[in-house]
């Protein structure tokens, strides 16, 4: 019996160890990328300074990636509210106001609820537009990556 226990008690030493010497190296291979979020520095108790980040300038709308994707927004939203009550986006994406803004019309989907209700009007679950939909900008990638675009669009 002892020394049974005792063998499993140096294996589990040993197993220790090795572990112990390859940790180090695993963690080399993934070291953190150095990421700042459009917060920077400031602490959450404290607000940033209003208007700190970079205004994407109006440019004509970039290709699609994949098929479904929620197309990039090719001008700037700035002072775009959203709001319980009153739609920025919409004031220039809804269908009858497409003509004189030029804006491309929301698609016809977003008039469906959850529940595959047909809507006469943007459907709630698509009201936040900028819960899908974000400002295009030419910010290379952040870390290596392999992405390519669908193949139906290359
Ligand atoms: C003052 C009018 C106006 C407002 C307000 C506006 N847009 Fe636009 N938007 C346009 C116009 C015009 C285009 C077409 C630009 C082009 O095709 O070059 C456009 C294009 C887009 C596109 C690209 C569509 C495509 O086919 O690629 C998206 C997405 C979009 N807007 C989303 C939004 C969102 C989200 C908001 C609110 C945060 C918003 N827009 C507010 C006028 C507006
Ligand atoms: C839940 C995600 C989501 C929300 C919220 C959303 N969209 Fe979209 N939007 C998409 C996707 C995905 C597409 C592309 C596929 C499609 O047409 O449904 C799209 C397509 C579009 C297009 C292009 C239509 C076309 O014919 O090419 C416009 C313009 C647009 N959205 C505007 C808006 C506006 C304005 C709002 C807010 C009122 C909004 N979207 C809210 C996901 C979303």
């Amino acid at each position: 019996m002892r020394a049974q226990t005792l063998v499993k008690l140096s294996l589990a030493a040993g197993l220790f160890v090795l572990m112990a010497q390859m940790l180090p190296s695993a963690q080399g291979a993934d070291d953190p990328v150095a990421l700042t979020g459009l917060r920077g520095n400031a602490s959450l108790a404290n607000d940033n300074p209003s208007n700190t980040f970079k205004q994407e300038r109006d440019r004509a709308p970039l290709d699609r990636d994949f098929v479904q994707q929620p197309p990039l927004i090719p001008h700037t939203i700035a002072s775009y509210q959203i709001t319980k009550n009153y739609n920025k986006c919409m004031d220039c994406h809804a269908w009858q106001k497409t003509k004189a803004s030029g804006a491309t019309k929301v698609s016809v989907t977003h008039f469906r609820t959850r529940e595959g209700q047909e809507l006469d009007n943007i459907s709630p679950r698509r009201y936040f537009c900028t819960q899908c939909h974000v400002a295009q900008t030419d910010a290379k990638p952040l870390v290596e990556n392999t992405f390519q675009r669908a193949r139906g669009l290359q």
